[in-house]
């Protein structure tokens, strides 16, 4: 394992964070290398042709199929809700891709279409599915080789589909852990970003796009979406203002796009939120003066889900900013005839040049001419061959090992870890000991995911102590820990239930009722008791603290259970550090170790974690 330099504290000296252990990378191909078959291309096109790769629709407002032909959309997604109507199987989803993408070859070019879905934890709209620890789990492994080797299992299983666009990595560096989509984010410090962001493009794109079993990959949200102040946000931090200096916005919220574009990223995300009141959409500053001239990004940008609309009252006013701007792509989820009309418009009118059209659609070929998608003996049709693997054991294992790499141990009072697994009884409780939807949390089978028993294929906590323990070790469990007495140890499984983007965003991070007393429950019984924290943050912990004779952060761990268990039982040391500065109180928030002139006393310090 191929580990960051774990003791990234406040006070260590910039340079001793600075000795980054991440695998030396092939250098990827160069996007403009395909400039000449871009531009050949290009001079072929219809301005009609042109616009259409600029479009990108959501498959579920497609008011006629034929539209992905009669609008020459470059680019069909599925947003967080958008499924087969025939379910989430794999087949529904594959046969779905494959409907789409003929229409698109029925076109006089033939251009293949990008199919871009949110990969944020896996291919996590798909049932059987293998889902993985949200990044905030792995930015605690700090270990780049693994994530390389998540995004490339993510990335097959994703193809598996015939899908070959994945809206990730997030490479945002939350700085309020109130944020809703805080879980997304690898971490609060932009070195470790820097390090997991570039490992996830490497191992989505793999060698140079051109793989089989690889996939677009897509940074995002540029910039500084986990910058925004509390307050500014609809409802309070998600897509608000980022309210920082340059010289902050170059060092906290930039690295992650820098190391994503040496990685070859080939598409970037502007944010819906804004820098100092300038929506990122908007900013020709942030879209083509800095990501594009002075970073030399190659690739093309695709805005945010309806992020266009923001930018405007009147939709082809906000077009004609945005691309102007810079922006490449749109998704035009539902209006993506408008989007076509209006742009079309506004280039007859010559309020967006023709040259600005020429230079968004160069980009856009290019990836797709470096993706070996105009090659013509390659079938962009799903390859069904690479469906063997999808959800399989080989995948899981790697999962497992990424959950038990993401776990934090935060206390162990009188060495109660590891659990003896051959004692006669162990108690279980806690509303998530046996529940795979707050396990695996937001952007699970749904946007929002959902709290549930089965929601996928997958292992529960509860599931896995019982498999873990000997065969004469009874397993007993009751949601609010009461019914403990006579075990010999207790495990409770808390923490927060599924949410994604606005959703999440939080004033009160403390634990709430049912979970504390089941905790107190627990303890009446005298035994030890240990506390297991499913949440996607740093969370108030208050009398569980206390009350707890050890404390295990899981983050969201996803389908694969035994991880957790690998480590209660003692199978594996935990090795986890935090990535986010974990806080005493709501009274100290924001809290991090990029913040000056601010007292930086948490209950746990960024890179904090025990062993056995
Ligand atoms: C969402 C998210 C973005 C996602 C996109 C497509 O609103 O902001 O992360 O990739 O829309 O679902």
């Amino acid at each position: 394992m191929k580990h960051f330099p774990a003791l990234a504290i406040r006070t260590l000296p910039v340079i001793a964070l600075c000795a980054v252990m991440a695998p030396a990378a092939p250098k990827p191909v160069a996007l403009d290398s395909y400039d000449a078959q871009a531009k050949a291309l290009l001079k072929q096109m219809t301005l009609e042709e042109k616009i259409g790769q600029m479009t990108q629709a959501d498959q579920m407002y497609l008011k006629d199929p034929n539209d992905i032909a009669t609008y020459f959309l470059g680019s069909v997604l599925s947003g967080g809700d958008s499924d087969p109507k025939d379910g989430n199987s794999l087949a529904a989803w594959t046969e779905l891709y494959d409907s789409c993408q003929k229409i698109a070859l029925k076109t006089r070019l033939k251009i293949p279409l990008l199919y871009g879905v949110d990969v944020v934890h896996g291919h996590n709209n798909v049932l059987g599915a293998v889902i993985f620890p949200h990044n905030i789990g792995l930015g605690c492994t700090r270990d780049a080789e693994l994530v390389e080797k998540v995004s490339q299992i993510t990335a097959q299983e994703v193809k598996a589909t015939g899908i070959n666009w994945a809206f990730a990595p997030c490479v945002a560096a939350p700085q309020d852990i109130r944020w809703g989509r805080i879980y997304e984010g690898y971490s609060e410090d932009p070195k470790l970003v820097k390090v997991l962001g570039a490992a996830a493009v490497r191992g989505l794109q793999g060698t140079g796009l051109k793989d089989p079993d690889a996939v677009l990959a897509c940074a995002k949200h540029y910039v500084a979406d986990g910058g925004t102040s509390f307050g500014t946000g609809s409802p309070l931090l998600d897509q608000g203002d980022a309210k920082v200096d340059e010289d902050t916005l170059r060092k906290i919220h930039l690295p992650g796009y820098v190391s994503a574009i040496d990685a070859g990223v080939g598409t970037v995300m502007p944010s819906y939120s804004s820098w100092n009141g300038v929506k990122c959409s908007a900013s020709k500053k942030l879209m083509t003066d800095i990501l594009k001239d002075e970073l030399g990004f190659q690739g093309f940008l695709i805005s945010d889900y309806n992020a266009v609309n923001q930018l405007a009252p009147d939709f082809k006013q906000a077009i004609a900013i945005s691309i102007n701007a810079g922006m490449d792509m749109v998704m035009a989820p539902e209006d993506y005839r408008e989007f076509y009309n209006d742009l079309k418009a506004l280039v007859e009118e010559g309020k967006v040049p023709q040259s600005r059209i020429d230079d968004a659609v160069t980009r856009i070929l290019r990836v797709k001419f470096a993706m070996g998608l105009m090659d013509k003996k390659h079938s962009p049709l799903a390859d069904r061959s690479l469906q063997a693997m999808f959800g399989s054991p080989e995948h899981r294992t790697v999962a497992r090992q990424a959950v038990r790499e993401s776990l934090v141990l935060l206390k162990n009072r009188k060495k109660t870890l590891p659990l003896d697994r051959s004692v006669k009884r162990v108690h279980v409780a806690g509303k998530s000991a046996d529940d795979l939807g707050n396990q695996c949390g937001g952007w699970t089978i749904d946007w929002q995911g959902k709290s549930g028993r089965v929601t996928t294929g997958g292992t529960t906590i509860y599931a896995a102590i019982q498999t873990t323990v000997s065969k004469d070790t009874k397993v007993t469990y009751s949601r609010d820990g009461t019914g403990a007495e006579g075990a010999d140890a207790g495990v409770v499984v808390i923490g927060e239930e599924p949410y994604a983007e606005m959703k999440g965003d939080k004033k009160d991070l403390s634990l709430d009722a049912e979970d504390i007393a089941a905790v107190k429950n627990m303890k009446k019984a005298g035994i030890p008791v240990v506390v297991v924290l499913i949440s996607g943050r740093p969370m108030i912990l208050g009398e569980v603290l206390e009350d707890a004779d050890a404390v295990v952060a899981a983050w969201l761990p996803g389908t694969e259970g035994e991880g957790v268990t690998d480590v209660l039982f003692g199978d594996f040391s935990p090795t986890g550090k935090l990535s986010y500065t974990w806080p005493r109180s709501m009274e100290q928030l924001p809290l991090n170790i990029n913040m000056k002139k601010v007292k930086y006393d948490p209950l746990f310090k960024y890179g904090y974690g025990l062993k056995y």
